[in-house]
């Protein structure tokens, strides 16, 4: 038996510390976020943590050490001699604010919800038995609202919908679009936003999503133009729309062939179904060379997307992660004649399908 050695022992040692370093870091940028720190920080740097704590309502002592431990990860900066602390320009970009084109704070909650599902998860996987969506713990949905709209805040309407053949024309003059799966309406409200003349519906099974997708158009002002509805992606009305679309939510479904059977149903002879799901290769080992988050992506699938499709009828659990092969298969065999991947960026990719 050869010895082990050492150097590589003491590397991989580094990185596992670096990773569980990372995991307590997303409760510290949870803290961050809720309490305000990134925001007041971003206004008012450089500061010290009495100024901060005063700014944020909250006590200078804990305040203090979470400015220890950001700067220690390398977030904020720290001036030793004006005992002050700096959030760079280019990091409050990414932590302060959601509406940010670079904005990752609201994907620091997922972590929260992965750690309150890990005893049905280690039971799941001894039963084989899923988890619905609607099991999940709230911060899942918030996770997935705030993170998921930055990717369609910054590629839906400027690059996703010109891609499509004919579907912004369609949009400007007057159209009727669905969206499958819609959670907590992130993308419709984007495209009701944009294209005033076109009638969207939002159809989820996760009744606590769709009340605060209607909430959320009501803020937005489009309340006019979109609606929410409760239904189940074989059991919403076939209206005969232009547009279907899936937003992250075809690879959750127990049956997505069936589900793209429905939608192509659904479709009017000359409609396009979108479906946008996780960018991934069609094989692990190109999906790690090719995606940053692979990782993050692969821990998602587990917890949630897996276990919700194991819990319908159905059970295919493609997986987040499926890559455009697979789906492409999935759409042929629901009947779709031609399939083309039109965009992507650095979370998603968008495949065309028409009937
Ligand atoms: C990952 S979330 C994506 C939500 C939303 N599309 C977004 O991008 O923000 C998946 C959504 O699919 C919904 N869902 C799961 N199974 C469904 C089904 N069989 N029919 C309709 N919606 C379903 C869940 O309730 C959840 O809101």
């Amino acid at each position: 038996m050869t010895t082990p050695d050492l150097d590589r022992i003491r590397a991989f040692a580094e990185q596992v510390g670096g990773v569980i370093t990372g995991g307590a870091t997303t409760a510290m940028m949870v803290l961050g976020d809720r309490l305000g720190l990134y925001a007041a920080l971003a206004r008012s740097s450089p500061a010290t943590s009495t100024e901060l704590a005063e700014q944020t309502g909250t006590h200078e002592r804990y305040v203090r050490e979470w400015l220890a431990q950001q700067t220690a990860v390398g977030f904020v900066t720290h001036d030793a001699t004006e005992q002050t602390f700096t959030l760079p320009r280019e990091h409050a970009a990414v932590l302060a604010s959601d509406d940010s084109p670079a904005a990752m704070i609201g994907a620091a909650p997922l972590a929260t919800g992965l750690h309150r599902r890990i005893d049905e998860v280690v039971a799941a996987f001894r039963s084989g038995d899923g988890i619905p969506w609607a099991e999940q713990d709230p911060t899942i949905f918030e996770q997935t609202e705030r993170f998921f709209r930055t990717s369609y805040r910054n590629s839906l309407v400027p690059e996703w919908i010109p891609a499509l053949a004919g579907v912004h024309e369609k949009l400007t003059t007057g159209a009727c679009a669905a969206d499958i799966g819609c959670g907590r309406g992130a993308a419709l409200i984007l495209l009701a936003d944009a294209y005033p003349q076109s009638r969207f519906v939002g159809f989820d099974v996760h009744e606590p999503s769709v009340v605060t997708a209607r909430k959320r158009a009501a803020d937005a002002g489009v309340s006019d133009r979109v609606t929410f509805e409760v239904a189940h992606c074989h059991g919403y009305p076939q209206d005969r729309y232009d547009l279907v679309m899936f937003f992250d939510a075809f690879h959750d479904l127990g049956d997505p062939l069936g589900a793209g059977a429905y939608a192509r149903a659904a479709l009017t002879e000359d409609g396009t179904l979108m479906l946008v799901e996780p960018r991934a290769g069609d094989d692990l080992t190109t999906t790690i060379a090719t995606v940053p988050v692979a990782a993050l992506g692969y821990a998602a699938s587990t917890f949630l997307c897996m276990p919700n499709s194991l819990s319908q009828p159905g059970g295919a659990a493609l997986g987040a992660l499926t890559g455009e092969r697979r789906l492409r298969e999935v759409l042929v065999d629901a009947g779709f004649q031609t399939i083309r991947r039109v965009a992507e960026n650095p979370f998603n990719m968008v495949l065309e399908a028409k009937p």
